[in-house]
């Protein structure tokens, strides 16, 4: 499952998932190894600017977390970056995120994104050309990745429509379990 993180608490689960990367999955993901420092500098800047930043957490069933997306705005276009837990690596979690980060877009009316991607990362290479963004080489061995974003489909408006009646009826359904308990005093997961 991926949503939409707005609450601040999911930032510190993003920084200890973001230290939690290994040597190589922090080169290819920021293009460099940031030390814990750098990461919560660019927590504090997504604490600082929160209008300026979309954070996508994929989870389990169970409610373990699997991976995440960022989106940062960068003028009229956003980056996106996304890492995947090494455990949870080619189960098909990043491009779920990468094709959710798409969507949104899609429907915030976002002129371009881009992504960058170390030449030697084929696997982000490939997931990007799946997702129709076209990299183009950048030298000193990076290639950005970008695509502008066209209108959502008839398909994606209507796929957008039912999950949001899904979130509506799952909201009605925890406020209604909260008022019984309210109301009676005791648990119920009805
Ligand atoms: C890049 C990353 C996000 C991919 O996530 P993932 O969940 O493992 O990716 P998926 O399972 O969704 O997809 C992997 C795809 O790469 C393909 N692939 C695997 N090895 C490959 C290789 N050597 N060359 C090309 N493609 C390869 C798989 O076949 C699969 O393609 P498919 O979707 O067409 O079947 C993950 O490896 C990661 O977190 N890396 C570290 C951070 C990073 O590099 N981020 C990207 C820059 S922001």
């Amino acid at each position: 499952m991926i949503t939409i993180e707005r609450e601040i608490s999911a930032l510190k689960e993003y920084a200890d998932h973001l230290k939690s990367l290994s040597d190589i999955d922090k080169h290819s993901r920021f293009g460099y190894t940031p030390s814990d420092y750098v990461i919560d500098q660019l927590i504090m800047k997504i604490v600082n600017n929160p209008n300026d930043h979309v954070l996508f957490r994929s989870s389990e069933p169970s409610g373990e977390t699997t991976g995440w997306g960022h989106m940062a705005k960068d003028g009229s276009s956003y980056e996106l970056a996304v890492s995947v837990d090494s455990k949870h690596q080619r189960k098909g979690i990043g491009s779920r995120l990468i094709g959710e980060m798409l969507i949104w877009a899609k429907f915030h009316n976002i002129n371009e994104v881009y992504m960058h991607c170390i030449e030697s990362n084929k696997v982000i290479q490939h997931l990007a050309l799946k997702h129709n963004l076209i990299t183009r080489e950048r030298g000193y061995g990076e290639r950005t990745a970008a695509l502008e974003i066209p209108e959502p489909s008839w398909f994606e408006k209507n796929a957008k429509f039912w999950k949001d009646q899904n979130n509506i009826l799952d909201e009605y359904t925890e406020l209604n379990r909260r008022m019984t308990h309210l109301m009676f005093g005791k648990h119920t997961n009805t």
